[in-house]
């Protein structure tokens, strides 16, 4: 079906964020899409504080968004917006990196004051980055997400179910994508 980039920007090495991510792209797997799984803290960091565009692991990052039909982007709210990781990739990848891609915005906080953090922080630079269609994100407290020492992830009910209506709402999307472009050539 499609190929998916699902990126991480939690700088945190046992990151909610993360084992969230590839919780979900585990059913986009299921459902026959590619998933390409990245975590922006594995990228050095004198890359990424040094802008290093030319950097293998940076050149490397931007070929994965331009290969990507449809990609994931997921984060903690850091002081009401996104993480800081984040942005420092997105800020070396090329000004339309989005372009023709469909994006799922996901993001885990700590307060419900910043539940909207996804639609007043993050979606603004996903479609400066040209974003073709950003579909319904989704915010986690990160109290609804348990870890247990196995490294199993559970969701709280409710939290659950939503997130696996975002996630086939951007399966769907990326289907119907898919098949325009194809007719198109
Ligand atoms: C430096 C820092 C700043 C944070 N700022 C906020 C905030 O402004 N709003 C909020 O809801 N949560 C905030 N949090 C809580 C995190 O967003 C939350 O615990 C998140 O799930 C952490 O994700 P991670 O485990 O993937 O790093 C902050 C946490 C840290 C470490």
């Amino acid at each position: 079906m499609a190929t998916v980039l699902s990126v991480s920007g939690s700088p945190s090495p046992a990151s909610r964020t993360a084992r969230l991510l590839r919780h979900l792209d585990r059913r986009l797997t299921a459902q026959g899409h590619d998933v390409i799984p990245l975590d922006v803290r594995t990228i050095p960091a004198e890359a990424l504080l040094g802008a290093d565009f030319r950097h293998p692991a940076i050149v490397e990052a931007a070929e994965l968004f331009d290969r990507a039909d449809g990609v994931v982007i997921g984060t903690p709210v850091y002081k009401a917006a996104y993480s800081g990781l984040l942005k420092s990739l997105l800020d070396l990848l090329p000004q339309h990196a989005l372009a023709d891609k469909t994006v799922l915005p996901l993001a885990t906080g700590g307060s419900t004051a910043h539940v909207l953090a996804i639609d007043y922080a993050l979606r603004p630079v996903l479609s400066s980055m040209g974003a073709a269609h950003i579909v319904q994100g989704w915010f986690t407290l990160d109290q609804e997400i348990t870890v247990a020492d196995d490294g199993t992830l559970t969701v709280a009910p409710g939290t659950g179910e939503s997130l696996a209506q975002v996630v086939d709402q951007f399966s769907h999307a990326l289907g119907s994508r898919t098949a325009l472009l194809a007719a198109a050539g």
